[in-house]
């Protein structure tokens, strides 16, 4: 079967077939890079990768991101590993509430992701989609009045906040996903290190702006959210076990859809470090000699 790239109906996304990505040539990554970096998220059905094979595939786009201490690939799943579903309001099941909002990984780390790579397991009867917006097409539909009120505009990213927000209140050293020290700051509008296309750079992480009051900084953040996230620029992925997603979190954002949590959801993700000269925040940037 050739390899075909079909765009989405939306301003991002397109479908890849034709290809198996556990035996994925030098020629064929390209085009696939290459369909990365115009379309920013590429769902490959039907795939069924080993853990193994998606850590190689992912390894072609750069460095991997440990997320989880010891792990290279981990499971976003409800499951705990007794085999028994996560209670409600247990830690865990809290972080998997918190994937429900719209963020971009790692945005609240020093170093922001290049990519992320997810695959579908085990998928509930209803729900539990992913949903991706590009924040590319969302800024190229701003006015000139909003473009040029952002551009001077950077915002911290905190989990704290973040997670505090979905009444999830947790201490200082908590593991998975928290870092303690000051929040990373990032422009709103970031460029793309690769195509050079602006995008806006916020989600459910960015709280405070500094030069603006905390409510005012909220409202233009939620403002900017919302518009971002409307169609066309939204693509919502109906998951089978056996697909695989990649995308750009330098321009897109994403979101866990709900689900019943008496249902199994079992998704296996791994992450890409970002680049320091482009993913760094600003206030953690090692001044160059
Ligand atoms: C993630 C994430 C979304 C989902 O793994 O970073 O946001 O649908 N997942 O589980
Ligand atoms: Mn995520």
């Amino acid at each position: 079967m050739p390899l075909m790239i079909e765009p989405m109906d939306a301003t991002l996304g397109a479908k890849v077939t034709g290809l198996d990505l556990a035996a994925l040539d030098d020629a064929a990554w390209r085009e696939v890079e290459a369909a990365f970096n115009r379309h920013a998220l590429l769902i490959f059905p039907g795939q069924k990768l080993s853990a193994e094979a998606q850590l190689a595939f992912a390894r072609r786009l750069g460095e991997i991101e440990v997320i989880v201490e010891g792990m290279t690939t981990v499971p976003v799943s409800n499951k705990a590993a007794d085999g028994r579903l996560l209670d409600a309001d247990s830690h865990r099941m809290q972080l998997l509430r918190g994937n429900e909002g719209w963020h971009t990984d790692s945005s609240y780390m020093p170093l922001s992701a290049k990519a992320s790579v997810l695959s579908a397991h085990v998928i509930p009867p209803a729900g539990g989609q992913t949903q991706w917006a590009d924040a590319r097409a969302a800024y190229d539909a701003l006015d000139a009045a909003t473009r040029e009120r952002i551009a001077p505009l950077s915002a911290y990213h905190s989990y704290f906040y973040s997670q505090a927000k979905i009444g999830h209140k947790v201490g200082s050293g908590a593991g998975y996903g928290f870092f303690d020290g000051e929040p990373p700051l990032r422009p709103l509008v970031k460029v793309h290190p690769v195509t050079g296309r602006p995008a806006l750079y916020l989600g459910r992480h960015a709280c405070r702006i500094p030069g603006l009051a905390d409510d005012e900084a909220l409202a233009l953040l939620d403002t900017l959210l919302e518009f971002t996230c409307q169609p066309p620029r939204v693509y919502t992925h109906d998951w089978r076990p056996g697909d695989v997603a990649v995308w750009d979190n330098r321009c897109l954002l994403h979101r866990a859809r709900p689900y019943d949590y008496r249902q199994e959801r079992v998704l296996m993700h791994t992450r890409i470090k970002g680049n320091p000269e482009t993913e760094m925040a600003t206030n953690y940037r090692v001044a160059s000699a």
